[in-house]
């Protein structure tokens, strides 16, 4: 496995790999590997000739007061994992690198009125920053594929969008959701939670589970399901941030006609912001 930290490189090596007619796909990511990343990359190692995954942590998708900063850096375990994992380039640019400081400014995209709702609300500015960074790799790796997981379900549609709104070949993938056995979606930011804080974590996905079997079986008001579960949540400690009832597709209020749908839930446990989801139809 080859690494880069710079734009003209990669871009040498692309265009090599594209005139001998490889099919080029692309795992971004911020780093710090577990499991949920690396099924990513076996999805997209399936499919793809020659697989590039990035390493960035990206300032412009953290707000003032989050952690950008102090959000883990692990280059070196990463590359051992992305090696083991038969990955053909890892690209870990500096902010500079990524964003071409002092030549002309990398393009600003928006992503839209999809990046407004949900997590949106409470991070202002996040998927135009998530867009922007996804839409500079697409441009220097013109992948053919690239894989996004289900985890950060908002944040695929957002990159679906990107793709169809500036009319994008490139075939997205959505992984599902990797798990600890306890019923945790895996994530980077759980390393920030004590040891009390892990041990009630996994109630988030107990009560998006517990929530959609309430609305398959029909019996009980969508926004009654909704309101109880965050109010069992506030009682197991949590912060809810929002608990909510979407269309799949789109992410907006379901009608009455609508089956597949999306469970979305985000809390603070402490300091630590955890999100969750899960699709199910009717
Ligand atoms: P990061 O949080 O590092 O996640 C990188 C990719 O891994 C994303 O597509 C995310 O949805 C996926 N992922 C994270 N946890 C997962 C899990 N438990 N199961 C399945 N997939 C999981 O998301 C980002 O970085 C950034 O916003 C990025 C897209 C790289 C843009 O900066």
């Amino acid at each position: 496995m080859q690494t880069l930290d710079s734009v003209e490189p990669l871009q040498t090596v692309i265009a090599r790999w594209k005139s001998q007619g490889h099919k080029m796909g692309l795992v971004p990511t911020m780093g710090d590997l577990h499991e949920g990343h690396l099924s990513l990359v076996r999805l997209a190692r399936e499919k793809a000739d020659r697989l590039v995954v990035s390493v960035f942590v990206n300032p412009l998708q953290f707000g003032p007061d989050e952690d950008f900063t102090r959000y883990p850096r692990q280059l070196e375990s990463d590359a051992a994992l992305l090696e083991k994992a038969q990955v053909d380039l890892l690209f870990a640019p500096s902010v500079d690198a990524m964003y071409a400081k002092g030549r002309p400014a990398v393009q600003q995209v928006s992503a839209g009125e999809i990046g407004d709702i949900l997590c949106g609300l409470s991070r202002p500015g996040h998927f135009d920053g998530v867009a922007t960074a996804v839409n500079r790799l697409f441009a220097v790796v013109q992948p053919d594929l690239a894989a996004f997981g289900q985890k950060d379900y908002q944040q695929l549609l957002v990159i679906r969008r990107l793709v169809a709104e500036q009319g994008l070949a490139i075939d997205i993938l959505g992984g599902s959701i990797a798990r600890e056995a306890d019923g945790l979606a895996m994530s980077t930011r759980n390393r920030y939670l004590d040891e009390k804080a892990r041990a009630v974590a996994p109630r988030l996905f107990e009560e998006l589970r517990a929530a959609a079997a309430l609305i398959r079986s029909g019996t009980q008001e969508h926004a009654r399901i909704l309101q109880r579960s965050i109010e069992n949540l506030t009682t197991a400690g949590f912060r809810p941030n929002y608990f909510e009832l979407r269309r799949a597709v789109d992410l907006t209020v379901p009608s009455k006609k609508d089956r597949e749908l999306v469970l979305l839930a985000a809390a603070h446990l402490g300091e630590t912001r955890l999100i969750d989801n899960l699709l199910f139809s009717l």
